[in-house]
């Protein structure tokens, strides 16, 4: 199959892909999908639900975007499903009527010890999880039937667990999901080789013939758009998800992006944007000073004095004082 232009996706980034980076990256050069952060299901079933709900906050400006969820209990999928497809999450979530997430994925790659050894994300690859893993596909299907109109359903997963292991692949295309994505690694190799693309392009070819309907999704190391829209080309790919490649250009999702030319005073406007919002959204109290001010290696680089300037915001130990450094650096420019 070839394709005019896939569909470029903002991966989901625990603890970076908030509403708060995902209102910026809407602004600056927004993608075709967005995905929440990965949010345990079994926590959300659990008196812990009010400290989860958060990380499903969204604007209408991040449209459409996808509920990323992990979990071990196929029940709690279920009514997780279900809430987002009756629409009862996101009024819940506080948002205007006809605002909802576009559909759900599930993760089923995240390479974390702590979630491999109780069994979740990556540990669902193994073959002993299998029918684990199917489970939780059929509850959650079953849950998002709750909506008039069924809303999609997909899985964002690796290579394999140890080692390749296309019959992974073939189980979750005989589930025949919506959409596939495939990081180009496996658990094993965690983030420390480069991705493999060939063998994402063997996973569509599996694809055309088991589940033609089921878009694939390719993710792991793009730098650009144009770099996507080669091996998207090169592999009959539907879809590119990029993660860190917006951690060196936040305006990756533009065709031409300007941030290459774009001067001091401009990226530093761009973080006293981001750090305003994180201050009316979260308050600081939300997650430590830390998952903000590490956000400055966005931003605040490419021009003299960046490091200087970048050490100084690192050690911030509050919002505000993020926002006088970065207001006193404009004053002295
Ligand atoms: C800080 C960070 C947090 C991540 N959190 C998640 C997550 O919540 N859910 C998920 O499916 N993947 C998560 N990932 C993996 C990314 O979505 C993506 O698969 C990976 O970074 C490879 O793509 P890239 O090379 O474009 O970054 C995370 C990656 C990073 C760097």
């Amino acid at each position: 199959m070839t394709h005019q232009q896939p569909l470029f996706i903002l991966a989901p980034m625990d603890e970076v892909t908030d509403t708060v980076f995902r209102q910026i990256i809407a602004s600056t050069a927004k993608p075709d999908l967005f995905f929440t952060e990965f949010v345990n299901v079994d926590g959300l079933n659990s008196p812990g639900r009010e400290k989860l709900l958060p990380k499903l906050r969204f604007t209408a400006s991040e449209q459409p975007l996808i509920a990323q969820v992990w979990g071990k209990k196929p029940e709690n999928f279920y009514l997780f499903c279900q809430q987002v497809a009756d629409g009862s999450l996101a009024k819940e979530l506080g948002l205007p009527a006809g605002v909802n997430f576009a559909g759900v994925d599930l993760n089923m790659g995240c390479p974390a010890k702590s979630e491999v050894q109780n069994g979740t994300c990556a540990a669902l690859i193994k073959p002993e999880n299998r029918e684990l893993a199917l489970a939780i596909i059929r509850a959650s299907r079953e849950g998002l039937a709750a909506s008039p109109t069924p809303l999609p359903l997909s899985v964002k997963t690796r290579l394999g667990f140890s080692d390749v292991d296309f019959t992974w692949h073939k189980a979750l295309l005989s589930e025949k999901l919506n959409m596939l994505t495939i990081h180009g690694r496996t658990r094993k190799q965690m983030s420390k080789v480069p991705a493999d693309w060939s063998l994402i392009g063997e996973v569509v070819k599996l694809r055309d013939s088991l589940s033609p309907a089921t878009k694939i999704v390719g993710n792991g190391d793009v730098m650009s758009k144009d770099q996507g829209r080669q091996l998207a080309e090169q592999y009959g790919l539907d879809g590119i998800m990029i993660g860190r490649g917006i951690f060196s250009d936040p305006f990756v999702f533009a065709d031409a992006s300007p941030w290459e030319a774009m001067t001091r005073q401009e990226r530093i406007a761009l973080y006293t944007r981001h750090v305003q919002l994180y201050q009316q959204t979260w308050g600081d109290s939300y997650r430590p000073v830390r998952v903000l001010n590490k956000f400055c290696k966005v931003y605040i680089n490419g021009f003299d004095g960046a490091k200087e300037l970048r050490e100084q915001l690192m050690a911030a130990t509050s919002t505000a004082q993020l926002l006088s450094l970065l207001d006193q650096t404009k004053q002295s420019a």
